[in-house]
């Protein structure tokens, strides 16, 4: 067998039971995820690749897993697409895309091989493609298409990865985080005519230092009558309000000229508030939707049972709009095919401690609209039962929503509570928090800000609690979710 064909087979006799995994959230069968790959659209059916290592629940030799849907939330998993097993790739398949063309599904990855140089051990990242029917994949014989020599001089080898392409009049685009000489990231742009011969034209975007270090995992799509350049910094510093420390993910609007390139950009702002949520890539529906799907996890934290043979999971995916110049997101609307059981309550009181009759659950969509209220904090305690909690505080006086997962039977010294501001404070706070068994995702004021995280907690913990230290008055909606 070969290596593609030794994973397979490994993971189909290893896999954990769909039940022990999230219902609607992409995880592996078996084994650890990273990053989002090749998230794209192939003959009506949106794929989903991801970093996987198989074998174990941490990080090793990377392999693309597969999965796809017909509508972001049921998912099927086949088999995994590429194996690090070509002179170019054998230290791993690292990030990448995707894209249909005419003829096949195009994969672009990175390939990852390491030497012995005087005494060092010496790292190259280059660009390869593959095709495929959206089942299998045949690498292409004249991989790396984009060697990293064909950068200018003193851009790294060593960091040069995870391509994104996109098709626009008549060229293919590709851009690929970088590091520049001083040790910060950028962002290159490279063009082809063909996908197999790639020309570099700039440096799209680069880090003065602002933020974080190396620059992982670009994406760079039209989105209104903007662009919007997302990567995933290394090693942030935490700003108040504004940034944390560690790994994020930062998007910048700004406007591209198309004729030469350069692209003008504001500020970076983060995607994700939550300390679950790295390297998230974009797809453009053939309705036209710009979708986003990210890692729900984050270098630094490893909170999983030890127990549990599957670690990390995806985002649920998120349409993007542009509004007045800020970026919103909301689960993508299919989700709504999938909700039963309504239970609604109209300007319910909340004092003290509340448990609403029909309100509970691990796996559901709820809405929350805080009306009014003499009141400090408001909490939501989520996945609750006498032994395990997690919850969402709002402050009102200070406009911030605190999580709080010290209670989810961690064992492990990781960050557990976590404050956002509240950047758009409006009259009627909108909550609406997705929970999928171990996860939950916040979506504030109809997405102007998101909040990620995760819990490992049994799914017996699935009370929800209101808890007020004053009064307030909420409209509440509330469905599970079938799959
Ligand atoms: C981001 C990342 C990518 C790389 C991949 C390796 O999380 O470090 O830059 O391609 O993970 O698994």
């Amino acid at each position: 067998m070969n290596k593609l064909e030794t994973a397979n087979s490994y993971i189909e006799k290893n896999k954990v039971p769909k039940e022990q995994r999230p219902d609607f959230h992409v995880t592996a069968p078996v084994g650890w995820i990273n990053d989002p790959n090749g998230f794209s659209e192939y003959r009506n059916q949106y794929h989903l690749f991801y970093q996987h290592h198989p074998y174990s629940d941490a990080w090793g030799p990377m392999h693309w897993g597969h999965c796809t849907s017909g509508d972001f939330i049921k998912w099927e998993t086949l088999p995994d697409a590429l194996a690090p097993d070509e002179s170019y790739d054998e230290n791993g398949c690292f990030s990448g895309s995707a894209l249909e063309t005419d003829e096949e599904h195009a994969l672009v990855y990175t390939g990852v091989t390491e030497r012995e140089e005087n005494g060092k051990k010496c790292s190259y990242q280059n660009q390869c493609l593959a095709f495929g029917d959206g089942k299998t994949y045949r690498k292409f014989a004249g991989n790396p298409v984009i060697d990293g020599n064909q950068l200018p001089e003193g851009f790294s080898r060593e960091d040069f990865r995870d391509p994104k392409i996109w098709f626009d009049n008549g060229s293919y685009f590709l851009v690929a985080g970088n590091r520049k000489s001083d040790g910060l990231g950028q962002v290159v742009l490279f063009r082809s005519t063909d996908l197999k011969d790639w020309q570099y034209v700039t440096v799209l975007a680069e880090n003065d230092g602002t933020y974080g270090t190396m620059w992982e995992c670009p994406d760079f799509f039209e989105l209104g009558n903007q662009h919007v350049l997302i990567v995933s910094p290394q090693d942030m510093r935490a700003v108040e309000n504004k940034f944390y420390n560690g790994n994020h993910a930062l998007y910048f609007l700004g406007q591209f000229n198309k004729t030469s390139c350069q692209f003008d950009y504001n500020e970076g702002v983060m995607l994700d508030y939550g300390p679950d949520y790295y390297a998230p890539q974009t797809l453009l529906t053939n309705d036209g939707r710009r979708i986003l799907i990210a890692w729900m996890q984050s270098w630094d934290i490893n909170i999983k049972p030890a127990e549990q043979r599957w670690n990390g999971m995806m985002t649920i995916p998120r349409e993007l709009s542009l509004v007045d110049g800020h970026l919103y997101q909301q689960p993508v609307r299919e989700l709504e095919n999938h909700r039963v059981n309504p239970v609604i309550y109209k300007n319910a009181e909340i004092s003290g401690e509340v448990s609403l009759p029909g309100i509970k659950g691990r796996v559901l969509d709820l809405s929350a609209e805080v009306l009014s209220g003499d009141f400090e904090k408001l909490t939501i305690h989520i996945a609750h039962n006498a032994e395990y909690t997690s919850c969402f505080t709002y402050n009102q006086e200070e406009q911030s929503i605190e999580f709080n997962r010290t209670y989810s039977g961690m064992r492990r010294d990781v960050i557990s509570q976590r404050k956002m501001k509240l950047d758009n404070p409006e009259s009627t706070l909108k909550l609406r928090l997705i929970l999928d068994k171990y996860s939950a995702e916040l979506f504030v004021n109809d997405g102007y800000q998101v909040f990620s995280a995760t819990f490992y907690t049994p799914l017996e913990a699935d009370e929800i609690v209101f808890r007020c230290d004053g009064k307030a008055n909420l409209n509440i909606e509330k469905y599970d979710i079938q799959v």
